[in-house]
């Protein structure tokens, strides 16, 4: 009977799982679409833990015990985090899942242990049919998987917290290449081998782990700027194939289904973003991603850069027929989504056409602008995607670039001795003017110098993009 009502609380969560995901596909049904597959997951841990048949009574202290620390823990994070943070946090948080799955790994292999003989392969499996030895290898076979790609997951995903918290600065090794395809042939070559008993060493899984977490290392640290957020993907698939090996081991379908949706999802996500930054997938596994583009120094910066006052710069939006507007980090940073909506509402009202350009790489984490303006209630259909709007810059009066850097190098597209050198970028110098509203002249999160700045039909706005773009508003209305 209790197995029974676990299956349909199992069916109910994967549902739950599938139908929130489809949901978090809009902006405007995401927020919902996550309290869904959030009510799925709880039905699927709670069922679990007072229905499964091979659960101690005893035990629940401890199940509860770490169900109230990790809520704890999860809650004060989730409300400490500013929204700027959020891309560290997912990380962090992706970091966990993959714990989590290499524990279960290590757990059930010990578990195996205690209960055959299959760690005995020098003492032979005395008369153990062929078909039972076979079930146990495929059972190794999955504890290894399940324990490297989800220690590589954490180990990854931890320096990639580092990282984005600009804490762990980018480090090539010398070989770094060879050494990260050896290091990977070596923990997949000792897995397999193991798990069809050729290595007769209980031990060897210590060294499988060990292996993988340094690799998770090795194989995040040289990944240059701009090219994180595909492996953010990447490390999110691995966990979800991971949490997907665990659901195997237990024979736990909502796990499995969960696993699953999130190891595909992640892996579609990563292959758009391969796209959209122009690398290929290998390059990424390899870690040699971005840096590989590069021949050499990149070009330093000679040329005058002009400024444009806040007042000139809202006559010239004013007097434009079409405006497109290309948010980035600075925005998220700012806070200045509302106030820019408002620029936008302004603008219309005067007769000029508003768009906003999105990169699909633009903030810190996919979707960023979307979210952030969505928060604002900008109208979806004025949000257009890079391959959209890229034709369209050429009959744009006015660009003004929000807190955006990288997403409109054209380093991109002239300097191979570039970092960012083949990543698509908005065609933003196509239009008749470009204004450039940041603080400084600093550098994003690319770490290089923007050529685009220097470009005679450049001008730069300096200031925080919430204030100046307050200050240009009140400039429009009194105009
Ligand atoms: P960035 O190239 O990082 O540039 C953001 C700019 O915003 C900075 O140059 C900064 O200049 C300015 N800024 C910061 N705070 C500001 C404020 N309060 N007011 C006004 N400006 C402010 O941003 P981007 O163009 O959006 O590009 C994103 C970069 O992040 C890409 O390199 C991308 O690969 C990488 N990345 C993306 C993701 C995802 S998934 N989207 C994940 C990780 C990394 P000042 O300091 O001079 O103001």
């Amino acid at each position: 009977m209790n197995q029974s009502i676990l299956n349909l609380i199992y069916l109910v969560g994967s549902l739950s799982f599938m139908i929130g995901l489809k949901m978090l596909s809009k902006p405007e049904s995401a927020r919902k679409g996550n309290l869904v597959a959030a009510f799925g997951m709880t039905i699927a841990i709670f069922g679990t833990i007072f229905l499964y048949d091979g659960i101690k009574t005893s035990n629940y202290i401890w199940i509860f015990g770490a169900l109230i620390i990790g809520t704890i823990i999860g809650t004060l994070m989730a409300k400490k985090v500013k929204m700027t943070g959020m891309p560290q946090m997912v990380s962090f948080f992706n970091g966990m899942g993959g714990a989590c799955a290499a524990i279960i790994s290590l757990v059930e292999y010990n578990h195996m242990g205690e209960t055959t003989d299959i760690f005995n392969f020098s003492e032979g499996f005395g008369d153990t049919p062929v078909a039972v030895i076979n079930g146990l290898k495929v059972k190794l076979g999955i504890i290894y998987l399940g324990l490297i790609i989800g220690s590589i997951s954490f180990a990854g995903s931890m320096i990639a917290f580092g990282k984005l918290d600009e804490k762990i600065k980018d480090k090539t090794l010398p070989l770094q290449k060879v050494i990260n395809i050896g290091m990977l042939l070596v923990i997949l070559g000792i897995g397999a081998a193991a798990s069809l008993g050729n290595i007769q060493w209980p031990n060897i899984i210590y060294v499988v782990l060990t292996l993988s977490l340094l690799y998770g290392v090795l194989f995040v640290m040289p990944i240059g700027g701009a090219d994180m957020p595909v492996v953010i993907s990447l490390l999110n698939s691995f966990t979800g194939v991971a949490a997907a090996m665990g659901g195997f081991l237990y024979d736990n379908k909502v796990m499995l289904f969960g696993g699953i949706l999130v190891g595909s999802a992640g892996t579609l996500l990563t292959v758009v973003m391969c796209k959209a930054m122009n690398r290929s997938l290998l390059n990424v596994l390899i870690g040699n991603f971005g840096g590989g583009a590069a021949t050499g120094e990149a070009k330093s910066m000679t040329g005058t850069i002009k400024e444009i006052t806040k007042a000139d710069a809202a006559v010239l939006m004013k007097y434009s027929k079409k405006v497109v507007i290309v948010p980035g980090y600075g925005l998220a940073v700012a806070q200045a989504q509302h106030i820019c909506h408002e620029l936008e509402e302004v603008l219309e009202a005067e007769g000029v056409e508003v768009k906003y350009a999105i990169h699909p790489v633009a903030g810190r984490m996919p979707g960023h602008m979307n979210v952030l303006l969505a928060e604002s209630n900008v109208s979806y259909d004025k949000l257009l995607e890079m391959d959209d709007i890229n034709p369209e810059f050429k009959t744009t009066d006015v660009v003004l670039i929000v807190g955006a850097n990288d997403v409109v190098n054209p380093a991109a597209k002239n300097d191979p001795a570039s970092p960012i050198y083949g990543m698509p970028i908005l065609d933003v110098e196509d239009a008749a003017h470009t204004i450039v509203l940041k603080r400084s002249m600093k550098a994003g999160y690319a770490g290089i110098e923007n050529e685009l700045f220097y470009s005679p039909k450049n001008s730069m706005l300096f200031g925080d993009a919430k204030k100046t773009l307050t200050d240009l508003v009140s400039e429009l209305k009194s105009l």
